[in-house]
């Protein structure tokens, strides 16, 4: 399956990270958002990534005008998937909105298109469930931010085809990515180890063993994570984070996944991380 066309639903952190790559690797991209504004902010995340690209000498300056033409937007899922040879769904993680999503993609896709979906932990298989071709249907998950982290989780849903993996995974790879192969289960791999941490750090610091900053200094320098689990919760969003908990919690049926209260009134107050400007830190 050649791959020239992509759309990206979703024109958030990981749309936007997620656009780029794709135009990093030459495809066209549609990128969809229902707001204007959310574009435009998108659009301005993109150029300023690939000036930072170009800075340090990743990208070439001549490729800039090229990369940033590829990337063209919309306000209309059905305008732009139209001739799509494989659209990713990367819009906010409640299983309601992804459902109805993705019925409306089988709709307006062409039938032999791929349908991925950048899910952080809901089942790939009940998305696909709600398609009528589920082995076209497929989990690629990328790790914020997108145009530096290597990883793509590749989930293969119950009826994901063989042929269907074959072409995200070697897609992948030709993004300069590394792609990695796992089972439709709650939080897959990555989350399923990550959050727990997170959510141990924030108990953490709900029962006063150390303040925020102690906390991620102890995992930075003690363990040598590039970022404390606190800033990382911060810069992935602590709503998606309270979002992935839930579902491993319920997946899983187990309470060492259950939320931290501390997280929930954090999400509550609308202290979601970097991109409100407070979470666990806060920032300029
Ligand atoms: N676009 C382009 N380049 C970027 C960038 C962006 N958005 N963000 C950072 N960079 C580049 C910088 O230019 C820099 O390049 P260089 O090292 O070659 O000079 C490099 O990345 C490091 O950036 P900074 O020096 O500004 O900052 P840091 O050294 O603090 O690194 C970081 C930032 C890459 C975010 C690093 O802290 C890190 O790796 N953090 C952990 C990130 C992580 O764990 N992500 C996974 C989250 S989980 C997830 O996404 C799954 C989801 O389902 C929840």
């Amino acid at each position: 399956m050649e791959v020239r066309r992509v759309a990206v639903i979703g024109g958030g952190t990981m749309g936007s990270g997620i656009a780029q790559v794709f135009a990093q690797g030459e495809r066209d991209v549609r990128l969809v958002d229902v707001s204007e504004e959310v574009l435009e902010a998108a659009l301005g995340t993109i150029a300023g990534s690939v000036d930072r690209l170009i800075r340090k000498g990743t990208l070439e300056e001549g490729a800039r005008e090229g990369l940033l033409a590829r990337v063209r937007t919309s306000t209309h899922v059905e305008d732009a998937v139209g001739d799509a040879d494989l659209v990713v769904e990367a819009v906010p993680e409640r299983a309601s909105l992804k459902f109805e999503l993705f019925e409306r993609l089988d709709r307006a896709a062409p039938a032999g298109s791929v349908l991925a979906s950048n899910t952080s932990s809901i089942s790939i298989t009940s998305i696909a469930a709600h398609t009528s071709r589920p082995d076209r249907v497929i989990g690629m998950h990328f790790m914020n931010p997108v145009p530096v982290m290597r990883l793509v989780e590749v989930i293969r849903g119950l009826a994901t085809s063989d042929e269907t993996t074959r072409a995200v995974v070697t897609l992948a790879e030709g993004l300069g990515k590394t792609p990695v192969e796992v089972s439709d289960y709650p939080g897959f791999v990555s989350n399923r180890v990550l959050m727990p941490m997170i959510n141990e750090a924030v108990f953490a610091l709900m029962e006063g063993v150390a303040d925020a900053e102690s906390i991620d200094t102890v995992m930075m320098l003690g363990m040598n994570h590039p970022m404390g689990p606190l800033a990382l919760a911060d810069l992935i969003g602590l709503d998606t984070c309270l979002s992935i908990l839930e579902v491993l919690h319920q997946g899983m049926g187990d309470d060492r996944y259950r939320p931290c209260p501390l997280l929930r009134k954090h999400v509550a107050a609308g202290w979601l991380g970097r991109k409100t400007g407070r979470g666990f830190h806060v920032y300029d």
